[in-house]
């Protein structure tokens, strides 16, 4: 059976290790969201991997496949290209981010000032809001040679963003020609085959354009609901949906983080956590693991499995704390969807726990890590299957069904 990865916070969960742990015995792994926005790390054999636009199954030799939902950009996929040694399949429908998106992702960030949302300027916002205006190339339409690019010009040309695209369409019909293709059409040819592949989600939920923190959000949607859409398939495809969770939390980029810590302990967990963006280098804000916003995101993307990952990092720090509820302005919430409209103003209720510190993973999982482990299943009722607790493949315990 198919099976989809699915980060629970705000991104960076850890998805890149743990896509790589598990999709040993599949043919492909398919990206279905988001662009070269992500930052996939996948460490293997000390050696570190970062993709932005290809699935990290690419460190494994798999099939690597993006669906329709992946906003294309050539020129980073021709780089990722180059670094791999798997089939690579690129839906005909994904919409291919231009030059002229990434100028105006970065002139909106600058005319918001102080309200910026911090994106990463990958063009992907703009490419994504082209698409939904009807003016954007699709993959299928730089091939064809016949996209009237006109008309995205002149909306262009009304924001003082201009420049022939010429060159640029010259050199991605190189990038992108036979590579594409039917990406849903693949994934079933694959299952009738009798091989499974494994979705791997970009960004966080909470980040998701229609159910996160908005306007403090990515552009694409990054639940395990728009798999079937994006590969245009029925909801069937899925599998069974693994939810990645960091065992605390980090946001990068600006937005509400009720569980945020600051000061020398977040410093801390930054410098041991190398908590630093994978695609822009800014430091991650660090915070609590948040019960409330986990509840909500395990429950949109029906996961009854989670991967959580980093344990190593409470073992080099002295405190653990966690979140079940917010206060917003004096009144106690503890339903995320609540909060939502006041998330600016919710602050964390939170509660110390038996610190991990001095942890020794070679006795395997006993007492503050049980303890932690069986507080997780409780609260979000769901099983632990994986605990990572480092890089390797090889730091990782896993629990029987
Ligand atoms: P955008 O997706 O580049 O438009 O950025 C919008 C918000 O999503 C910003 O806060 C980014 O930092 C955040 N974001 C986008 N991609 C990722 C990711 O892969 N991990 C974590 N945050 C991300
Ligand atoms: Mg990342």
């Amino acid at each position: 059976m198919n099976f989809s990865v699915i980060g629970l916070q705000w991104g960076d969960e850890g998805k890149g290790k743990i896509v790589d742990y598990i999709s040993g015995n599949c043919a492909a792994v398919v990206r279905f969201n988001g662009g070269s926005n992500a930052g996939h790390t996948v460490v293997k054999d000390g050696k570190k991997y970062v993709f932005h636009l290809l699935p990290s199954g690419a460190a494994r030799g798999k099939e690597m496949i993006l669906a329709s939902g992946v906003a294309v950009d050539p020129i980073i996929l021709s780089e990722e290209i180059g670094k791999v040694s798997g089939k690579i399949l690129i839906d005909s429908r994904c919409s291919v981010v231009t030059p002229y998106d990434k100028k105006l992702d970065e002139i909106i960030e600058e005319k918001r000032g102080s309200l910026a949302l911090g994106t990463t300027r990958r063009g992907i916002g703009p490419s994504y809001a082209m698409r939904a205006l009807r003016l954007e190339p699709r993959v299928c339409d730089i091939l064809a040679n016949d996209f009237n690019f006109e008309a995205l010009a002149t909306f262009y040309d009304m924001m003082h963003i201009n420049g022939n695209l010429q060159e640029w369409i010259e050199y991605s019909r190189n990038v992108l020609k036979g590579i594409e293709g039917d990406s849903g059409a693949r994934v079933v040819e694959l299952n009738e085959k009798g091989e499974e592949v494994v979705f791997e989600g970009s960004q966080g939920s909470l980040l998701d354009i229609m159910h996160g923190s908005y306007p403090y959000v990515t552009s694409s949607h990054t639940l395990s609901t728009y798999i079937p859409l994006s590969l245009g398939l029925s909801k069937d495809i899925i599998g069974d949906t693994i939810g990645v969770m960091k065992c605390y939390a980090t946001r990068v980029g600006s937005g509400p983080f009720p569980s945020e810590e600051k000061g020398v302990l977040a410093e801390e967990i930054r410098r041991i956590g190398n908590e630093y963006g994978a695609t822009t280098g800014r430091a991650r804000r660090i915070g609590w693991l948040d019960f409330v916003s986990l509840k909500y995101a395990v429950r949109m993307n029906g996961v009854k499995e989670v991967a959580i990952t980093k344990v190593d990092v409470l073992s080099k720090i002295r405190q653990l704390k966690i979140c079940r509820s917010y206060s917003v302005d004096g009144e106690e919430i503890s339903d995320f969807f609540k909060a939502i409209p006041r998330l600016d103003d919710a602050k964390a209720e939170l509660e110390e726990m038996d610190s991990l510190h001095g942890y020794d993973f070679s006795i395997g999982m006993k007492g503050a890590l049980k303890k932690l482990i069986e507080l997780i299943e409780e609260e979000l009722k769901v099983s632990v299957r994986l605990v990572s607790y480092g890089e390797e493949r090889s730091e990782t315990f896993e629990l029987s069904r």
